[in-house]
C-alpha cells in the first residue's frame, strides 16, 4: 500500500473531532509518535515524547524498544485509527496506566482499571519495610493486606517470599476482580485469596504480617488533587473522611485481634499524619516500633505491633 492509499484509507475510517488528526505524514511509527507526542504537549502532558512512545507502542502492539529502534516502519490505517483513540483519552486527562492497562509496581506488571487505585512508586516503602521484618528464610508467614485494590503489596510479598500465604480484603467487588487476575498473570493465585468486607470485619485468625495502604485524603486534599486523580481514580480509595483519618479509625478497631504473638503491621500514612495515626493507633493497643521515610524525606510507614 502506498503512502497516499493509507493515508486515504486513515482519513475515511476517521471520524472529525479526535486531537490527533492521521494525515498523509503519518504513516510510520516515527510519523505516528510525533503526531501524538505534539497532541499531548498541546494538552499540557508532562512526559510527553515518553508517553507517546508508550501509547504508540500500546496501540500498534509493538514493544516500547522496538517503538523506538524502527520509527521507520510503516503503520497501516487501522492502527493508525486505534492509536489516535488511545492519544484522545490522554489528552482529556485519563491515567496513562488505565490507558495502558498496567503499571510497574516491585518490578511486576501490574493490572490496573478505573476500578483500582494506580499503584504509587511510594507505596513500595510497604513492601520495602515488611521484608526487613520478614526475610525469605523466615517460615512461612500469613500475610493479611487491608484495602487490597489491584493486590500490588500483597503480591509483591509473595513474590519475594515463597513459603507465604496471604489474604487481601476490599470493600470492592470489582477491585476484587482485577487483584484476582494480577495474582493468576504472577503465578501467586495458589497462595492468595482475595475477600470482600469491610476492613477486618470478616477476618477470622490471626497474622505474622498485616500490611494496609487506606485511602487517607482528607476533603480539603480531596478538592485540590488534580483533576487526573480525581476525576478517574476510585473515590472509594482516596477519600479517608473530613480529616482524612477515618480509615485508620476503622483499621484500628481490628489491628490489634488480627496480629498473632510477635505479628507486626506496616501501614501507610498521607503527608503530615504520622503522629495523629499513631496516637489513634495507642489507643487501639499498638505501639509504633518504627516510623520510615519516603524517597521526599516524608514519614510515609507505621510499623506496629501490640502494646
Ligand atoms: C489507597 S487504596 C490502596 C490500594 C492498594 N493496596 C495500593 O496500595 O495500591 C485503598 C483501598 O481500600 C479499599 N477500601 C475502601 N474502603 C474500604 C472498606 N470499608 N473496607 C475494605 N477496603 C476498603 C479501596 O477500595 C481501595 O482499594
Amino acid at each position: 500500500m502506498t503512502k497516499a492509499a493509507v493515508a486515504q484509507e486513515t482519513a475515511e475510517a476517521d471520524p472529525a473531532g479526535r486531537s490527533v488528526a492521521p494525515n498523509a505524514s503519518v504513516v510510520t511509527v516515527g510519523d505516528l509518535v510525533r503526531e501524538v507526542a505534539a497532541s499531548l504537549v498541546a494538552a499540557g502532558v508532562a512526559l510527553p515524547a515518553l508517553e507517546a512512545r508508550l501509547i504508540v507502542g500500546h496501540g500498534l502492539r509493538l514493544d516500547p524498544a522496538r517503538v523506538f529502534a524502527y520509527p521507520e516502519r510503516p503503520v497501516a490505517a487501522a492502527p493508525v485509527g486505534a492509536v489516535c483513540d488511545l492519544a484522545a483519552r490522554r489528552g482529556h486527562g485519563e491515567p496513562l496506566a488505565y490507558i495502558l492497562g498496567e503499571r510497574e509496581f516491585w518490578s511486576l506488571p501490574i493490572r490496573v482499571t478505573p476500578d483500582v487505585l494506580i499503584p504509587r512508586p511510594e507505596t513500595e516503602l510497604i513492601v520495602e519495610t515488611a521484608l526487613a521484618l520478614h526475610g525469605a528464610e523466615d517460615g512461612s508467614p500469613r500475610i493479611l493486606d487491608i484495602g487490597s485494590g489491584s493486590g500490588c503489596i500483597l503480591l509483591a510479598l509473595l513474590s519475594e517470599l515463597p513459603a507465604a500465604r496471604g489474604v487481601g480484603v476490599d470493600v470492592s467487588e470489582a477491585a476484587l476482580r482485577v487483584a484476582r487476575d494480577n495474582a493468576h498473570r504472577l503465578a501467586l493465585a495458589p497462595r492468595c485469596d482475595f475477600v470482600c468486607c469491610d476492613w477486618g470485619s470478616a477476618v477470622a485468625g490471626t497474622f505474622d504480617l498485616v500490611v494496609a495502604n487506606p485511602p487517607y485524603i482528607d476533603d480539603a486534599g480531596f478538592a485540590s488533587l488534580t483533576p487526573e486523580i480525581r476525576a478517574f481514580e476510585p473515590t472509594t480509595a482516596l477519600r479517608g473522611g473530613p480529616d482524612g483519618l477515618d480509615a485508620f479509625r476503622a483499621v484500628g478497631r481490628d489491628l490489634r485481634r488480627l496480629l498473632g504473638t510477635g505479628g507486626c503491621a506496616v501501614v501507610e500514612v498521607g503527608f503530615g499524619q504520622a503522629r495523629r495515626v499513631e496516637i489513634l493507633f495507642a489507643e487501639a493497643g499498638l505501639r509504633t516500633i518504627r516510623v520510615s521515610r519516603d524517597l521526599a524525606g516524608h514519614e510515609r510507614c507505621l510499623t506496629l505491633a501490640a502494646i
